[in-house]
C-alpha cells in the first residue's frame, strides 16, 4: 500500500484536498496513506522564518535550506520506522522536468514518495542537490509555491494504485487509447437545451459505439494536439 508525504508550509491545505472525494475514500478504505508535514516546524530561530534574502541580490525571498533538510530526515525517519524504505524524494519545482502520465505510471511504483514544495522566490540550491531524487515541474507556468503541483503529483499517481477507481483500469492503462485524448462523454437526459444526444450511443451497437468513440478521440487529437497525435501515429503504425 502506498505512502505519500509532502514538506510544505501549508500541510492543511494539502491535507484538506487529500481527505476529500476519491483519495479521502482511498485512504479510509486503507488502500494509500497521505501525511502532510509544516517545514516551518524545524525552523530553529525564535521568529520561525524560513526565508532570506537572495545572495547576489534581486527581489523577492529564497527558503533555508536547513528547514527544508531537517524536516525531510524526520520524515524519512518517520517512515523507516513503519518499516518501509527510504522515500523516493521530488522536489517540485518551475525549473524541474515537465510531469507527464509516464512520470505518474514511473512514480506509482515506489514504496513511498516523499513530495518537497518550495514558497516564495525559490529555495537554497543546497536543500535540492542535497536531497532531491529529481525535480518536477507540473507545467509551462509560475505558480506561487509547489503545493498545488505537489497535489497534482500525488492525485495523479495515488489513483493508479490498485483499487482506488471504482472502475478496473482496463483500457485506460497500456492500450489503444493510450496516448490519445478522451471522446466526448453523455448522460442523462437524451435532450437538454436543444442538444439531442448522438443518436450512435442511444443505439445499443456496442461495435458502432467503439468505431464512432474512436473516431471522436482521434479527431480530436490531431486538432488540439497535433503532437500527440504524431506520437501515437507513430506507435501504432500510422
Ligand atoms: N512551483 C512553482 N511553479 C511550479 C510549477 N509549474 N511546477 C512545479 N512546482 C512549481
Amino acid at each position: 500500500m502506498m505512502r505519500i508525504d509532502i514538506a510544505t508550509l501549508f500541510p492543511a491545505l494539502c491535507q484538506a484536498f487529500l481527505n476529500e472525494s476519491i483519495l479521502g475514500r482511498a485512504a479510509r478504505k486503507g488502500l494509500v496513506e497521505t501525511h502532510c508535514h509544516q517545514i516551518r516546524d524545524y525552523t530553529l530561530n525564535k521568529q520561525r522564518q524560513v526565508d532570506d534574502y537572495p545572495y547576489g541580490g534581486g527581489c523577492g525571498m529564497v527558503m533555508n535550506a536547513q528547514p527544508i533538510y531537517d524536516c525531510c530526515q524526520a520524515v524519512i525517519a518517520q517512515v523507516e520506522a513503519v518499516g518501509r524504505p527510504r522515500p523516493h524524494i521530488v522536489f517540485m519545482t518551475a525549473a524541474g522536468i515537465p510531469y507527464t502520465e509516464q512520470h505518474a505510471k514511473r512514480l506509482a511504483g515506489y514504496d513511498s514518495l516523499l513530495l518537497v514544495c518550495g514558497h516564495y522566490e525559490g529555495m537554497d540550491e543546497r536543500a535540492i542537490e542535497e536531497l532531491a531524487d529529481e525535480e518536477l515541474s507540473i507545467g509551462d507556468y509560475v505558480l506561487t509555491g509547489g503545493e498545488l503541483a505537489s497535489l497534482v503529483v500525488a492525485d495523479s499517481v495515488l489513483r493508479l494504485q490498485p483499487g482506488v477507481l471504482a472502475e478496473p483500469q482496463g483500457y485506460q492503462e497500456e492500450s489503444y487509447w493510450d496516448g490519445l485524448l478522451e471522446y466526448p462523454q453523455y448522460t442523462r437526459p437524451e435532450e437538454w437545451r436543444g442538444r439531442r444526444v448522438p443518436e450512435v450511443l442511444l443505439s445499443g451497437h456496442h461495435q458502432n459505439v467503439a468505431k464512432w468513440r474512436e473516431e471522436q478521440s482521434l479527431a480530436r487529437t490531431k486538432k488540439r494536439r497535433p503532437d500527440l497525435y504524431k506520437d501515437w501515429l507513430q506507435k501504432n503504425g500510422g
